[in-house]
């Protein structure tokens, strides 16, 4: 078989430990010839490409980012390049297409899977926001970064007797925010499943100052909006992609949060630090054992899916399934981290 494989969207942690993994899965197991598309649909669109083989994959295992390079593309580009992607294909002799991306990057794969071509996605974000997969890889290397800022920024805020507002990625979901908030024990985590109450999160944090403590750690996720009609704040419009852009919302909380508890205030955002480096063990092995059955369902002709984890199993859901909604924090799971803040 011919396998086209591609990495598009945000890069993550884990993405070339998958190209790593479908290129020996499919090389040395199944004999087939493995391309790599350059900066994901992209390559697709314009056929760039480059053969991948166990040399060009060797020692890439434990390296951040990916190797074949990734950009976004905009869903009315990629709609009117369908029948350009499926010339490509056909002209490379490819049998399938491994494409491995976040929530736009399996939108896409939909599209592209519903024009014929025969796909198999693999999910990848650090915001672990993919409802069909337990778990994306990606999401355990960005809570073990942004828990050991939390840890480090907790020292210093201790020193200083600040309130220390941390920002860090999640676009829609809280996954990130609660546990890194969990695992460096937070304050108050803030989340944008819930929108918060300015009055409520200034006396969360000024109770603890009324304890005797002298200082507090509070993590929001980047998408965290306050309640409707109880703090003043604009989300910064959409970007080409129609994704939303962020408007700072630790700034706003540090000046709110300081002018309230008349406590000094800072905001600090992580920002791609936790999208970059190297992936924890445990994404290498999520992301290898990915990459293992994405090669095992090209070889069954099962296109159309995504590899999900299910448990400690890996198995395929449809790519329908995937894109249909997005795996929001609970209210239990919220009212679990909230018991020990
Ligand atoms: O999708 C993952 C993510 O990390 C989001 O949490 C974040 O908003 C986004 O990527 C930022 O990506 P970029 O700056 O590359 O557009």
């Amino acid at each position: 078989m011919r396998i086209g494989v591609l990495t598009s969207g945000g890069d993550c942690p884990g993405l070339n430990a998958v190209i790593r993994s479908v290129v020996h899965r499919a090389t040395v197991d199944h004999g087939d010839e493995v391309i790599g598309f350059q900066d994901g649909w992209k390559g697709l669109l314009e056929c760039d490409y480059r053969k991948l083989d166990l040399d060009a994959v060797s020692g890439i295992l434990a390296l951040g980012g990916t190797i074949l390079g990734s950009t976004r593309v905009r869903p009315e580009h990629l709609r009117d390049g369908v029948e350009r992607a499926k010339g490509h294909v056909a002209e490379l002799g490819l049998d399938a297409v491994i494409a491995i991306g976040g929530e736009g990057t399996l939108k896409a794969a939909r599209l592209l899977s519903d024009a014929g071509l025969p796909i198999v996605g693999v999910p990848k974000t650090i915001d672990n926001d993919i409802a069909s997969t337990d778990v994306t890889f990606g999401f355990d290397t960005a809570v073990g970064v942004a828990t050991e800022a939390l840890d480090r920024l907790k020292t210093t805020a201790e020193s200083h007797q600040r309130v220390l507002i941390v920002e860090v990625m999640g676009r829609h979901t809280g996954w990130i925010a609660l546990h890194s908030g969990m695992a460096a024990g937070a304050h108050a985590i803030v989340v944008p499943e819930r929108p918060f109450d300015i009055e409520e999160l200034a006396r969360t944090v000024g109770e603890r100052f009324e304890a005797g403590k002298k200082f507090a750690i509070v993590v929001v996720a980047e998408g965290a909006k306050p309640r409707e009609g109880t703090m003043d704040y604009e989300a910064g419009g959409k970007d080409v992609y129609g994704h939303e852009r962020f408007a700072g919302i630790a700034h706003h909380l540090s000046v709110e949060l300081e002018r309230r508890l008349g406590k000094e205030a800072r905001a600090v955002i992580l920002g791609h630090v936790q999208r970059g480096g190297t992936p924890t063990a445990y994404d290498r092995v999520l992301a290898t054992r990915f990459g293992w059955h994405a090669v095992e369902a090209v070889h069954r002709g099962e296109f159309g899916t995504i590899t999900a984890l299910r448990g400690t199993d890996i198995g395929l859901v449809p790519l329908s399934a995937a894109v249909e909604r997005l795996k929001t924090v609970p209210a239990e799971r919220y009212a679990e981290a909230e018991c020990v803040l």
